[in-house]
C-alpha cells in the first residue's frame, strides 16, 4: 500500500472527527430559536478540531471572505502545518435555520480535495439539477424543462413519472419549478434548508429521492459535488445573479463563458475526501443524540479514490477529560 493510500485514509477518518466536534457543538442549540448562537458553535468548534487535523491546507469554500468573518474564510490556512497540501470546503453548519428550530437535515459538512481541486464558485447562488448512480452519463441537464429530464429519468429507471421523487428546497422563486414538476406528473418533497443533504440523497435509494432540482447556494453546489464525486451520481450546476454585484461576481467568475454548465468533475477536479455529520436527523443521517453525559453522532465519510462509503456511529463521553476540552457540550 503506498503512503499516500494511508494519508489518505488516515484523513478521511480524522475529518469525520472534525464534522463531529462542530455537530455536537451546534446540537445544543437544537430547537432554541437562535440562530447566530448554533452557527457560531459550529463555527468555533470547527476552527478548533481543524487545528489537529495533518494537513497543510487553505480554505476554499469557507464562511465567507476574511472581512466578513473572523474565522473558516477562504484563503485562511488551516490544519496543523504538516503533512499534504490540500484545499478545504467547509461547511460547520448547513442550515442554522434547521437547527434553531429544531427540523431535518441539519448538517456539519467538509471536504478535502489536493491543492487546486475545488471550483472556488463566488458565494451567490447556482441552479442545480443532481441524480444518483448508474445511470447514462449526462440524462439530466440544466438545460432541459423539467418535465423532460423527469421523462428521461422516469425511462431509465423503468418506472412512470408519478412513481419519481423530486427533491425542491422550499422557495417562493421554486414556484414555477414546482407547478411544472406537478404537471409532469411526478412527486416532490419540499425541505426547508439544506440542499447538500437533498442533493447527495438522490444516491441513497432509501432516501426515496430521485433527483434534485432548484436553486441554492453555489458553495453548498460545490460541497455536493464532492460527494457525489466520492459516492457516484451526475449533478449540473450554473451560477445566477439576483442583483448587479452578483452580476458582476459571476460575470468576473465565468469570464468570456457566461451560463456556463459545471459538472462534478468540473466542480471538484482532483481525489477527493468527504465527510459529514448530522447534527438533526434527515434523510442520510441521525441527528446528535444527547443521553446521559454522551452525544452519540452520526457520520458518513467517504474518497473518491475508493469509492468506499463508511458510517460512523461514534460516542462520545462529555465527563473524559480529552472530550470536555475537544467538545463543546
Ligand atoms: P446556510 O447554511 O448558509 O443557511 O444555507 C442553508 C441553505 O438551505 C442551503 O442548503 C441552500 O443552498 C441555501 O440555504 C439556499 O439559500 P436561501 O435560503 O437563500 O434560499
Amino acid at each position: 500500500m503506498s503512503q499516500e493510500t494511508v494519508v489518505t485514509r488516515n484523513l478521511a477518518m480524522e475529518a469525520v472527527r472534525v464534522t463531529e466536534v462542530a455537530a455536537v457543538a451546534a446540537s445544543r442549540f437544537l430547537g432554541r430559536g437562535d440562530e447566530r448562537a448554533t452557527d457560531r458553535a459550529a463555527v468555533e468548534a470547527m476552527h478548533r478540531a481543524l487545528k489537529g487535523l495533518e494537513v497543510d491546507g487553505v480554505i476554499r469554500i469557507g464562511e465567507g471572505t476574511q472581512e466578513e468573518t473572523p474565522m473558516l474564510y477562504v484563503g485562511e490556512k488551516t490544519g496543523s502545518g504538516t503533512g499534504p497540501k490540500v484545499d478545504v470546503a467547509l461547511m460547520p453548519l448547513e442550515g442554522p435555520t434547521i437547527v434553531a428550530k429544531g427540523e431535518p437535515n441539519g448538517l456539519s459538512v467538509i471536504a478535502i480535495a489536493e491543492d487546486g481541486g475545488f471550483l472556488t464558485v463566488p458565494d451567490i447562488y447556482m441552479d442545480k439539477i443532481a441524480v444518483g448512480g448508474g445511470l447514462p452519463a449526462d440524462l439530466v441537464t440544466l438545460d432541459a424543462e423539467p418535465a423532460a429530464n423527469l421523462k428521461e429519468l422516469a425511462k431509465a429507471k423503468g418506472v412512470a413519472a408519478g412513481d419519481l421523487v423530486v427533491c425542491i428546497l422550499d422557495r417562493p422563486r421554486h414556484r414555477e419549478l414546482i407547478a411544472k414538476v406537478r404537471e409532469a406528473g411526478a412527486r416532490i418533497m419540499l425541505i426547508a434548508d439544506g440542499d447538500v443533504a437533498g442533493v447527495v440523497a438522490t444516491v441513497w435509494p432509501e432516501s426515496g429521492i430521485d433527483i434534485y432540482m432548484g436553486s441554492g447556494g453555489a458553495r453548498e453546489g460545490v460541497l455536493a459535488a464532492a460527494a457525489l464525486a466520492c459516492a457516484g451520481g451526475q449533478m449540473q450546476g450554473r451560477l445566477i445573479a439576483r442583483n448587479d454585484d452578483e452580476k458582476r461576481k459571476a460575470a468576473d467568475f465565468t469570464a468570456g463563458n457566461p451560463g456556463r454548465i459545471y459538472k462534478v468533475a468540473d466542480m471538484v477536479g482532483s481525489e477527493v475526501t468527504f465527510a459529514a455529520t448530522g447534527v438533526t436527523d434527515g434523510v442520510i443521517l441521525g441527528g446528535v443524540k444527547r443521553r446521559y453525559g454522551v452525544a452519540v453522532t452520526h457520520s458518513l465519510v467517504m474518497r473518491s479514490r475508493s469509492g468506499t462509503l463508511h458510517f460512523v456511529e461514534a460516542y462520545h463521553d462529555f465527563a473524559k477529560g480529552a472530550n470536555a476540552a475537544r467538545l463543546d457540550s
